[in-house]
C-alpha cells in the first residue's frame, strides 16, 4: 500500500539584492544582529544608525573560520531562546562569509526556520557568500559539511564597509569576482582587465556585475544539481592547497586563485582554453597581488587529497574547467595522467 503526499506547491524564495549606501530600515518584529567583535567595533554604530526594530538584540560570536562551529551556532540559538524569539522574528547577518553562513544556518534551524537578512561586510561575502542561500558550519570532518539551503529575505550590500578591509582580504574577494567572470561572463572579464577596483565607483560596478552573474546562476540551479557547481572553479585544486598548508598560509580566495591557474593549465592541456587566455587570467589575478604559483612536494599525495573533497564521489573527481573565457565545463572525466602532468609542472624542481 502507498500513500502519496502531494507537495507540488512552488515556494517563491525570490529576493532583492541592493548594492548601495544602506538606507534606514525598520523591522516591526524582534531582530537579532549576529556579528563578531571585529566587525562590531568597526561598523556596528553605523549599522545601528540605520536599522531599527520593535526589539533589537546583538549577538556576538568569536571572529574566525575556526569558530564557524557548533559552539557558535549554540551561542546564537541560546540567545534566541533567551529572548523568546518566535517564528516571525528575524536575524541579520552582519559580517563576512563566516558570520553570513552561520547566521543563515541558525535561521534555517531555529524553530524549523525563521527569516534572515544578509548585510555582508567583506568583498568575498558581498560578491559571493551572501547570495544564493548556502548556509552552514564546519566540523572535524571538514568545512561546510553541515548546513542547509536557506535563502535570505534580502541582501543589503553597502560597499562603504570595504573601506576598512585589509588588502589581503580584499584580494581574496577579487579572486571570487574573477572566478565568476572567467566561467560565465566574458564582457565582465574584459571590464576587469582594464578596471581599477580601488576606485569606489568602479568597485561598486564590479560588485553589481559579480552579483548579477551569481544571481543568474543560482536562479537556474538553486540547490546545486548542475550548473551552480561551476562556481567551484578553482576550488577543487584550491581545497587541496588549503588542506596541505593547514588553512594557515593562504586565505581561501588566495588558494582559489592558485587553483584557477591549475584548472586553466588543465583546460589548456585538454584543448578547452588557449595558452594566451590562461595567461590573461593569471595576469588579472596578479594585478590584485593574488598568488598564482605553488610548489607541490608530492604530486601523488596532492592527487589523492582530491578525494577528500565533498564534491567528488568515491571513484571520480569533479573538475570545473574554463572553456575559453566566459564558458565552463563540469566534468568527472579528466584523465589522471593529464592531471598528474599539470601537477608535475608545479612540482619541486
Ligand atoms: P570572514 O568572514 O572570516 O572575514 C574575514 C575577516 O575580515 C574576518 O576577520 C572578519 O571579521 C573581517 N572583516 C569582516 N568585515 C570587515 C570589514 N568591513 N573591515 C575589516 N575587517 C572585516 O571571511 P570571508 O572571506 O568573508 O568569508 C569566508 C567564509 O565564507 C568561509 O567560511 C566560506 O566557507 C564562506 N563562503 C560561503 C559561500 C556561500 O555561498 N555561502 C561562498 C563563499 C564562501
Ligand atoms: N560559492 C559557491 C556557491 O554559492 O555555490
Amino acid at each position: 500500500m502507498q500513500v502519496n503526499i502531494a507537495l507540488k506547491q512552488v515556494v517563491d524564495n525570490s529576493y532583492d539584492i541592493t548594492i548601495d549606501t544602506l538606507q534606514p530600515i525598520h523591522f516591526d518584529t524582534k531582530v537579532a544582529i549576529v556579528t563578531n567583535p571585529k566587525v562590531a567595533g568597526l561598523h556596528l554604530s553605523y549599522l545601528l544608525s540605520k536599522v531599527t526594530a520593535k526589539e533589537l538584540y546583538i549577538i556576538t560570536v568569536p571572529d574566525g573560520e575556526e569558530y564557524k562551529n557548533q559552539d557558535s551556532i549554540n551561542t546564537i540559538l541560546e540567545s534566541l531562546f533567551n529572548h523568546k524569539f518566535n517564528r516571525k522574528s528575524m536575524l541579520i547577518a552582519f559580517g563576512g562569509g563566516v558570520i553570513g553562513d552561520m547566521t543563515g544556518f541558525a535561521a534555517s534551524i531555529y524553530q524549523r526556520g525563521i527569516n534572515f537578512v544578509q548585510i555582508p561586510t567583506t568583498l568575498l561575502s558581498q560578491v559571493d557568500a551572501s547570495v544564493g542561500g548556502k548556509t552552514g558550519m564546519n566540523n572535524s570532518y571538514g568545512k561546510n559539511l553541515i548546513g542547509a539551503f536557506h535563502q535570505p529575505k534580502a541582501v543589503l550590500i553597502d560597499p562603504y564597509f570595504l573601506t576598512t578591509l585589509p588588502s589581503r582580504e580584499f584580494g581574496a574577494g577579487v579572486a571570487e569576482v574573477v572566478k565568476m567572470a572567467v566561467t560565465f561572463n566574458k564582457e565582465f572579464f574584459e571590464f576587469l582587465e582594464t578596471a581599477d577596483l580601488n576606485n569606489p565607483d568602479v568597485l561598486q560596478d564590479a560588485i553589481k556585475q559579480a552579483v548579477q552573474t551569481k544571481a543568474s546562476v543560482v536562479a537556474q540551479d538553486e540547490k546545486e544539481q548542475g550548473i551552480r557547481a561551476a562556481l567551484n572553479y578553482g576550488h577543487t585544486f584550491g581545497h587541496v592547497i588549503e588542506n596541505e598548508t593547514k588553512y594557515k598560509k593562504y586565505l581561501h580566495g588566495e588558494a582559489v586563485a592558485i587553483g584557477m591557474v591549475m584548472a586553466n593549465d588543465t583546460a589548456v592541456k585538454m584543448g578547452l582554453m588557449s595558452e594566451s587566455e590562461a595567461l590573461r587570467v593569471k595576469k588579472l589575478l596578479e594585478k590584485y597581488s593574488l598568488p598564482t604559483s605553488y610548489t607541490i612536494i608530492e604530486t601523488n599525495s596532492f592527487y589523492e587529497t582530491f578525494f577528500l573533497d565533498k564534491k567528488s564521489s568515491d571513484a571520480s573527481i569533479t573538475f570545473i574547467l574554463p572553456v575559453g573565457i566566459g564558458g565552463v565545463k563540469i566534468t568527472d572525466a579528466c584523465e589522471k595522467s593529464i592531471i598528474l602532468s599539470v601537477l608535475d609542472t608545479f612540482g619541486a624542481k
